[in-house]
């Protein structure tokens, strides 16, 4: 299986635009990503990956699916702040018949991140995140990049899409090397990092 793998698509895209107006910056976008950014956000995994994967913010589970059907052999953990969006990313997981293959936990990134840092839990090797950065307080961003890295292994890979290139360096500085890519099939056009510790 790869990125294209034919899986139902997911649902929800009423609902998100719903969470969008109730709270926009929140949620970042008006529409889920589509098919060529999610494909360019799971590209650097390998199908045959079978260590653990950290997903942030998986809104109605549009990258979720995409990832549990290409890599069957990960473990998966989806963290998503908005309730009725987990439910969602639930339900189009189930849909799939992919429900098994990864744990959603309806949190914040930072709660999920920090408690796993706390508890000594092993690092990730992958960290994939849709959070919407350029919304976030200057703080919070530098506060949440910190906890990605914290949570990753030396040389894991952190790969995080935007809309705009505000939080680049602020990443740049962090990791060991970064790599911008941008997708201009999406609405609206998108830019990747693909960041390594
Ligand atoms: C731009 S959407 C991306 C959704 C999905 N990944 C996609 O590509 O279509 C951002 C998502 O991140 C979620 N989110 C925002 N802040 C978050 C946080 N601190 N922790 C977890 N999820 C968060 C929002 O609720 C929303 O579903």
């Amino acid at each position: 299986m790869n990125g294209k793998t034919a899986v139902p698509r997911p649902i929800g895209g009423l609902q998100f635009l719903w969470a969008y107006l109730l709270n926009h910056k929140q949620t970042g976008s008006v529409v889920p990503s589509g098919r060529a950014l999610v494909a360019r956000m799971i590209r650097p995994v390998p199908q045959n990956y079978s260590g653990e994967i950290i997903e942030l913010g998986p809104g109605n589970g549009t990258l979720t699916v995409r990832l549990a059907a290409k890599c069957p052999n990960a473990r998966i953990v989806a963290c998503e702040i908005n309730p009725a969006l987990a439910r969602r990313t639930r339900t189009n997981l189930a849909a799939a018949g992919l429900e098994h293959r990864v744990e959603v936990i309806s949190d914040s990134a930072q709660n999920l991140l920090n408690d796993r840092i706390r508890r000594g839990v092993p690092p990730a090797d992958f960290i994939i995140s849709g959070i919407p950065l350029a919304n976030l307080t200057r703080p919070d961003t530098f506060e949440l990049i910190d906890t990605i890295h914290g949570a990753l292994r030396k040389r894991g890979m952190y790969i995080q899409f935007q809309y705009a290139l505000v939080d680049r360096e602020k990443i740049k500085a962090k990791f060991w090397r970064l790599r911008t890519v941008p997708v201009l099939l999406n609405i609206p056009p998108a830019l990747v990092y693909y960041a390594w510790k």
